[in-house]
């Protein structure tokens, strides 16, 4: 590779799509990195199984969610796409990772209790894990920066203190990454409940936006957000969450500021404003859709950006193992 800087990202495919949260608080800024960064983007399955999930649902969301980076328009001659599970460094880096890093700590993490309580059935080793195999995603490839949403900021200092702590101990060996986060629509919450993040396990169906939805299905659901009832469209997260939260999608679906947003809805009331709100996210999602059909209509392309991918991460991800399997002492088979 050039002398670009390394950004690395991934999204789990436990939802049966992208949704509107994933896509303006990820994808959409993954657009942006293209040009100037080398970009690798994973369909981190691996992180995914720490959830019970049925086997041929996770197979066929995770063959759609490379579909849809694609489709979204990340472009594969420009960024390093693939599935995690076709890197096998992932998991060998993260056992090494695992012997510097402690319970405690791992127990303390935000998502690790969170998910616990969710899932009290199966409080499983791996749960108590994600935050290292994340670091080792990260720490593979070189990263500098790493692109998230909020409730991914725990873990990305996680994967610094990992990556300082082996440094001390074995020599200086990677990169500390720097996690980044867009200033506005960083974070999307539930059109129901706009307190809680936009999440598939959201139980009202109309709380969630895919970017796979038809058109009707998304202005049904803008139709019914959960507003107050003041019928001021200004933003203000603290007493108009519904409000801010269509705000912020209004504003990154159409580029426009916040600030342009309020002044252009001055005076209208909030039935215009969803309805506003959903035909933005239509009309910005009309490529999307046209390209998603065409690709999955190819089988074979994807499984083409898929090998491609796992071919040249393997290849980075390799010689980021062999250095570190040389600092803890295994021995080296001389060629
Ligand atoms: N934990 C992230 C999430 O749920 C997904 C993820 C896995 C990730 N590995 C990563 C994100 C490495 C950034 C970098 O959103």
């Amino acid at each position: 590779m050039d002398d670009k800087k390394v950004i690395f990202s991934g999204i789990q495919p436990s939802s049966q799509a992208l949704t509107l949260g994933n896509y303006i608080g990820a994808v959409n800024n993954w657009l942006k990195f293209q040009d100037e960064y080398n970009c690798i983007y994973s369909v981190v399955d691996l992180h995914s199984i720490t959830v019970r999930q049925n086997p041929s649902e996770l197979r066929a969301r995770s063959l759609s969610f490379l579909a849809q980076y694609i489709a979204c328009g990340l472009d594969p001659n420009k960024n390093i796409m693939f599935y995690q599970s076709h890197v096998p460094q992932h998991a060998e880096l993260a056992w090494v990772l695992n012997c510097i890093t402690y319970v405690g700590e791992l127990s303390r993490m935000t998502q690790f209790k969170d998910k616990s309580r969710k899932h009290a059935d199966n409080i499983n080793m791996g749960l108590m894990d994600y935050p290292v195999l994340m670091a080792a995603d990260i720490l593979l490839y070189k990263t500098s920066l790493v692109p998230i949403g909020t409730d991914q900021k725990q873990h990305v200092e996680m994967a610094r203190n990992i990556a300082m702590r082996f440094n001390n101990v074995y020599g200086d060996t990677f990169i500390v990454p720097e996690p980044f986060m867009a200033k506005s629509g960083a974070k999307i919450y539930s059109l129901q409940a706009p307190t809680q993040k936009m999440s598939k396990s959201d139980e009202n169906e109309n709380a969630v936006v895919y970017i796979t939805d038809e058109p009707d299905a998304i202005m049904r659901k803008f139709k019914r957000a959960v507003t107050d009832s003041d019928n001021r469209i200004v933003y203000d997260e603290v007493n108009k969450p519904g409000i801010s939260n269509l705000i912020n999608i209004y504003a990154v679906m159409t580029g426009k500021t916040v600030r342009e947003t309020e002044i252009e809805f001055e005076g209208k009331g909030y039935g215009e404003f969803k309805i506003k709100t959903g035909e933005a996210v239509v009309e910005r999602l009309a490529d999307f859709r046209e390209k998603y059909k065409r690709i999955t209509s190819d089988k074979t392309y994807v499984e083409q950006v898929a090998k491609e991918g796992a071919d040249k991460a393997r290849c980075l991800a390799s010689k980021t193992l062999d250095k570190v399997y040389r600092k803890v002492g295994f021995v080296q088979m001389s060629k």
